[in-house]
């Protein structure tokens, strides 16, 4: 089975979620999704198809909802959803299956991976401890999410009815990406490497005077404030005395690569 896996990521979870899988799969390849392929348009090749995302206020990312909403596939390619979340998944499925059924196609399989939160805007990053932990059963969860897919299993994650009635009205009212880059800031200890405006998938930030200027064109993934080498992209003051987060078997290198050929 030819497979496809379409991940969106700011630190790395997702990468390394798609990755995992891929390997354990006979014949899939990895695709970023970021604002360089958003011309992606057509996937009529590949017999499986899967989007591997994080969850963002209980929903899903932007970038990712119009990546399916462009994106043309068979309708009767074996459809998974891998969401990797922080803590409360909310109900991002359900927006899938909704953008999936305006084309006719059908959500065969939903798969939820509790992940390191990297919304540091608001907690600190998990302790290594935890991270430990987590990834452990990331590695288990994968081979049973790799033998569903090899399956064409059908998969259907429970959520309660109330999350499914409140999460959308959430992430509609906190969820504002576009706008939430006027926060962002450097401190003194930025040299304008320029690694901020390359890990951003949404090519969001040029480099201006040795600086980074936002240019609301923002996801949220707090991808330039994670990389930076030198912590000093801050988020308002919350981020001052926060420790920063990005999934340690990620590499800079890695994570940058992966653009559509
Ligand atoms: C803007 C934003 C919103 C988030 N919202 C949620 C949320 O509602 N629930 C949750 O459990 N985790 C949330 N998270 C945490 C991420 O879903 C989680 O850490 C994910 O694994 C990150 O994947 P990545 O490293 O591939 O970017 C949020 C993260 C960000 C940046």
């Amino acid at each position: 089975m030819n497979t496809t896996i379409y991940y969106f990521s700011g630190t790395g979870n997702c990468l390394k979620v798609a990755k995992d899988l891929s390997e354990q799969l006979e014949d899939a390849k990895i695709v970023k999704i970021s604002n360089k392929n958003m011309s992606y348009l057509k996937d009529t090749q590949s017999d499986a198809i899967g989007f591997v995302f994080p969850v963002y206020f209980l929903g899903i990312p932007a970038m990712l909802k119009s990546f399916i909403e462009n994106l043309q596939i068979n309708n009767d390619a074996y459809i998974f959803a891998i969401a990797t979340y922080g803590g409360s998944i909310g109900a991002p499925f359900k927006e899938i299956r909704t953008l999936l059924q305006s084309k006719n196609i059908e959500l065969s399989a939903e798969f939820a991976m509790m992940m390191p939160g990297n919304y540091q805007v608001l907690y600190p990053p998990v302790s290594p401890e935890e991270q430990t932990k987590l990834f452990k059963n990331e590695q288990e969860q994968i081979k049973s999410i790799a033998s569903a897919v090899k399956a064409s299993q059908h998969v259907t994650y429970k959520v309660s009815a109330l999350i499914n009635a409140f999460s959308k009205p959430l992430y509609s009212i906190f969820f504002k990406p576009k706008e939430k880059d006027k926060y962002f800031w450097t401190d003194e200890q930025c040299n304008g490497c320029g690694i901020c405006s390359q890990v951003c998938p949404a090519n969001n930030i040029i480099i201006k005077e040795g600086k980074p200027t936002w240019t609301h064109q923002c996801e949220a993934c707090l991808a330039c404030l994670q990389w930076c080498p030198q912590a000093s992209i801050q988020y308002k003051k919350s981020t001052v005395n926060r420790g920063r987060y990005h999934h340690p078997e990620i590499e800079l290198k890695e994570f940058l690569e992966r653009e559509i050929e």
